[in-house]
């Protein structure tokens, strides 16, 4: 009953065949590849544009070369106050960017656009000593396991627009918010107003494959040179780019995408029947926030079900009735079966 995170589970078997099958022989190396260009070229489909493909190791290293991309001296990037970028990434997008980032409310691990348009108003252009707004900052699917849907995209969009800043989107877990919207990866991108993706595909099966989207022309030149100073500019990029030809033949990525997000809802269906738990928040991808008695979270890991227990958000600080309470995040991926939903289901009961 493995919970912990979508990074616990480990490489899907198509993604090590393509590592095997693109492993032997000669081919140029620093995304000069041939099949680095397949994979460009197939992502270029896949979004219906012309676009450019960073490969990096790591979902920070594709947020912190996004910011930094698109960072002046005395920038202020905008995110959403629970966003992996400004919680969980060490200071990376502002060491590698030199912005500092804002924090935004908002329920539900969705910035409030009314918040961001006053956040924004902090930073008056001519106003030298506080900064100016230097981009906006979205995560899809959400810190908490909600999706944006594409309106609230759009209305976040039209605030960064507004402002004429460009809108990147932390999509570390994009496949799940993908088929949970049943939309197309442009509809949810570059049409609604997205400029830089993190595109995330470790946590869904790759071992090691994350690649930063670039859908403006305009800004491609200059991440180039951050890429490669930030020392993501891969000799073997072949590995990463095999890892993503297994990850998107025959829609193999939605797949599994869709099975990680039908776990999840079969855990919270087990969470919902359950009089020792209570759902957080009503899950749309592949993680669920539930409520538990310590005592009970306790009995599930004796019983040999790992999660992380998880800080409120300081939206949802309401959460818990008491301290013998806490909340608890369980996330499921490609590799989640059926029978360990059910078997934590059981435990629940007991
Ligand atoms: C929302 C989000 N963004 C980005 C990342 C990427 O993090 P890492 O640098 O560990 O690959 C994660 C991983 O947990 C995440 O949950």
């Amino acid at each position: 009953m493995f919970f912990a995170s979508d990074n616990w589970a480990g490489a899907d078997a198509r993604i090590n065949q393509a590592i095997l099958d693109h492993g032997g022989g000669f081919t140029s190396g620093y995304n000069n590849g041939e099949l680095d260009k397949q994979v460009e070229a197939q992502l270029s489909q896949i979004f219906e544009c012309d676009l450019s493909v960073f490969f990096v190791a790591t979902g920070t290293a594709a947020n912190s070369l996004a910011i930094a991309s698109v960072s002046k001296a005395g920038s202020v990037t905008f995110c959403h106050e629970e966003a992996h970028l400004v919680s969980d990434e060490c200071g990376g997008p502002e060491f590698f960017s030199g912005s500092r980032l804002c924090p935004v409310p908002g329920r539900l691990g969705k910035m409030d656009p009314a918040a961001l348009r006053t956040a924004i108003a902090r930073f008056p252009a001519d106003f030298l000593h506080h900064g100016r707004p230097g981009a906006v900052s979205i995560t899809q699917a959400t810190e908490i396991g909600t999706v944006h849907s594409l309106e609230e995209i759009g209305r976040i969009a039209a605030v960064a627009r507004e402002h004429d800043l460009p809108l990147h989107m932390d999509g570390a877990r994009f496949a799940n918010a993908l088929v949970s919207l049943e939309t197309t990866p442009a509809q949810m991108t570059w049409k609604a107003g997205v400029s830089l993706l993190s595109f995330g595909g470790t946590k869904n099966g790759c071992w090691c494959a994350e690649a930063l989207i670039c859908f403006d022309p305009a800004l491609s030149g200059e991440l180039a040179f951050h890429h490669k100073r930030a020392g993501q500019l891969f000799s073997k990029s072949r590995f990463v780019a095999a890892q993503f030809k297994g990850y998107l033949d025959d829609d193999h990525w939605l797949t599994m995408a869709r099975h990680a997000n039908a776990m999840t809802a079969r855990l919270a269906a087990h969470i919902e029947a359950s009089p020792h738990a209570r759902l957080a928040v009503k899950p749309d991808a592949n993680e669920v926030f539930v409520v538990l008695k310590k005592a009970m979270a306790g009995e599930l890991r004796q019983k040999g079900a790992t999660f992380y227990e998880w800080a409120a958000p300081l939206s949802h600080s309401d959460l818990l009735k008491d301290d013998s309470e806490a909340l608890y995040r369980l996330v499921t991926s490609f590799a989640t079966s059926a029978g360990e939903v059910d078997a934590f289901g059981a435990a629940l009961k007991g």
